[in-house]
């Protein structure tokens, strides 16, 4: 069984939810589906897949305008948040300390907190792959949890740009990963990779050792692209 979550990003409307619920509602499938949607989506009844926001507030609450909380989230029905995606490490400023912080509150208010880290093509032709997710890893997931989280693995250079890295090289990080977080005493944590998934790699990057899932971008979008991706494995 692995775990199959979608981003939607900043794209969508209420009623292509309502249509990709109703496709996914009788799909054959043992597989976890999440979506993580637009806050303005979340409180809907989604059958069997679940919701995820996209990013959490790292304050509880207060004059934060345009902020939503990990309560406000939780309060929807949504049992996830993604948070540390590479685009809000860019965009919004995501440090992995306001990730640890995001995460935190996320843990305490019910959610699951899929944490993302990865390198940039400058960290990758630095020689610096490791070190970044090892550091993403430690300074980002809070340091008393030992359950309840989720790890994703995105190599930034790869996102939304059709490429994926080999399959050594997925195979080598999530090995990574899997050792620093048993050091971490998080054994079990499933660890998804995210970065130009599609049907027709989801398969084989799903076979690699230490991959639960995937986390889904551009192809998450339509259902003819994200059942195939959800059908692809067992
Ligand atoms: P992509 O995005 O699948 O479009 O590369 C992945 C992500 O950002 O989660």
């Amino acid at each position: 069984m692995k775990i199959i979550a979608g981003n939607w990003k900043m794209n969508g409307s209420f009623q292509n939810l309502q249509q990709m619920i109703k496709d996914l509602s009788d799909i054959d499938t043992q597989n976890t589906v999440i979506l993580a949607v637009p806050y303005t989506m979340l409180c809907t009844d989604s059958g069997k897949i679940s919701l995820s926001a996209q990013d959490i507030s790292a304050h509880t609450h207060g004059a934060y305008t345009g902020e939503v909380s990990a309560s406000m989230v939780a309060s929807t029905g949504a049992k996830y948040t993604i948070i540390g995606h590479s685009e809000c490490r860019q965009y919004h400023g995501d440090t992995n300390a306001s990730v640890c912080t995001k995460a935190e509150l996320a843990i305490s208010n019910g959610l699951i907190p899929i944490i993302c880290i990865g390198e940039t093509m400058e960290e990758k032709q630095a020689g610096k792959t490791l070190e970044i997710i090892e550091s993403g890893l430690r300074e980002s997931v809070p340091a008393n949890v030992t359950s309840g989280i989720i790890i994703a693995y995105e190599p930034r250079w790869a996102i939304g740009a059709g490429i994926t890295p080999t399959t050594d090289e997925i195979a080598h990080a999530h090995e990574l990963i899997a050792n620093v977080l048993s050091d971490m005493g998080l054994d079990g944590t499933p660890i998804l990779y995210g970065a130009s998934v599609k049907g027709s790699n989801a398969e084989q990057i799903m076979s690699i050792p230490h991959v639960d899932g995937v986390l889904v971008g551009g192809a998450s979008l339509k259902s003819d692209d994200f059942i195939p991706i959800i059908t692809s494995v067992k």
